[in-house]
């Protein structure tokens, strides 16, 4: 069946939310990437009356309009480009942000080792820029539900853009309560409702008795930590805690591949260190830990070495309300045009699979206006 995409309609199961922005030809307001022969990348919004400038000429975004994902074309100095949709790892990493993203690597493995399913309840803090929400939406679907928690008001803008610009709208599993974690959690979730939870943030130890309060028995816990001394003090808190079986811990690299004719041998750069994975189940009530015995001294903290772990010493960067809030206008500008090229009037996305097209609606598709400076090129 054929009809005209409405992103703002309630999605039916036959189409998830998302689903049909990532199909047929390219729209005006879509979010296209352009790489040319050297494999250098740069992600533009399309609009009627738009062109990519760069030092080696003019392109102009009509001659992307309507065309098939996948078309080659040349520049006004026959300069070639192939121009594809982002999929989701090239949109995280050229999205706009405020902290550290979770890279693509790790937010496959999260969802897969915190077992992230279809209809699960799954909490997450802190949002940062989104990009690991919108993993976690995909895997739980439309009929999940994911209630992410972030401190900083800034911070939630830029990941609510992000979030509806991947999904051409607000999703309907998704939540967002401004606070910290610690204090919020058991005033929204009742205990033992929350089957995963997915902490990124400086430090994960504050929040598990919040977290094993929240969690069901049997369900998992999953931190992203990026220094062994947030690893190492995150798992200490997990088996004082008590209510948690012995954790895990892991990290994730990949190593991209030079493979040409005889020349085949691993790339020569890789990104090396990202983070560290560190998950453990919520054990049932009146059920202790079972792990092999250890010597206590190994693994006790002096008071000294507490007060030593400050975020400046973590690592972690101070960033302004300045930037934040530019990021989280130039977030929040691009899901308005993504909402616009998926909406109503788009220029009729066709999805064979869809069963119930969505109704036209008023409004039309606008000939985007390029937000300014978003036609970057893109971050590795
Ligand atoms: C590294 S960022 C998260 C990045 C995010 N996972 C992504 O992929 O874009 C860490 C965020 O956690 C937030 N945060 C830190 N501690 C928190 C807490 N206790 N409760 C809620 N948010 C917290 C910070 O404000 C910051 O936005």
């Amino acid at each position: 069946m054929t009809g005209t995409a409405d992103q703002t309609a309630a999605p039916t199961p036959a189409t998830p939310r998302g689903a049909l922005n990532r199909r047929g030809p390219f729209r005006a307001g879509e979010r296209v990437q352009l790489t040319d022969e050297r494999g250098r990348m740069n992600t533009v919004t399309l609009a009627a009356d738009g062109e990519f400038h760069s030092h080696r000429g003019v392109l102009s975004h009509g001659e992307l309009i309507g065309r098939p994902e996948g078309t080659v074309v040349e520049n006004s100095a026959g300069f070639r480009y192939q121009a594809l949709r982002p999929l989701l790892k090239d949109f995280v990493l050229s999205m706009p942000r405020g902290a550290a993203v979770v890279y693509p690597k790790d937010a496959g493995q999260i969802v897969t080792m915190a077992d992230i399913f279809p209809g699960a309840r799954v909490v997450e803090a802190g949002v940062g820029s989104g990009a690991l929400s919108i993993s976690l939406l995909r895997a739980v679907g439309d009929q999940g539900h994911l209630h992410s928690f972030e401190r900083r008001a800034e911070f939630a803008d830029i990941a609510r853009g992000n979030v509806e610009t991947m999904f051409g709208g607000p999703h309907p599993a998704w939540r967002i309560t401004i606070g910290d974690l610690a204090q919020e959690l058991g005033q929204y979730e009742q205990p033992g409702s929350v089957d995963r939870v997915v902490l990124d943030m400086l430090a994960p130890w504050e929040c598990l008795d919040a977290v094993a309060t929240a969690l069901a028995p049997g369900g998992v816990v999953m931190c992203y930590v990026a220094t062994v001394t947030q690893l190492s003090r995150t798992a200490e808190a997990m088996r004082a805690d008590g209510r948690f079986t012995e954790p895990d811990a892991s990290e994730t690299m990949v190593r991209g591949w030079h493979v040409e004719g005889l020349a085949v041998r691993p790339d020569h750069r890789m990104v090396a260190h990202t983070g560290f994975l560190l998950s453990a189940r919520r054990l049932a009530d009146g059920s202790e830990r079972l792990a092999p015995k250890r010597r206590a001294s190994k693994s006790e903290y002096s008071q000294e070495d507490l007060d030593a772990w400050t975020p400046v010493a973590l690592g972690e960067r101070d960033v302004s309300d300045k930037k934040l809030r530019r990021a989280g206008r130039e977030a929040l500008g691009l899901a308005e045009r993504a909402a616009r090229a998926t909406g109503p009037a788009g220029a009729g996305v066709s999805d064979p699979g869809a069963q119930d097209p969505a109704s036209a609606g008023p409004g039309g598709a606008a000939a985007a206006a390029p937000v300014p400076g978003e036609e970057q090129e893109d971050r590795p």
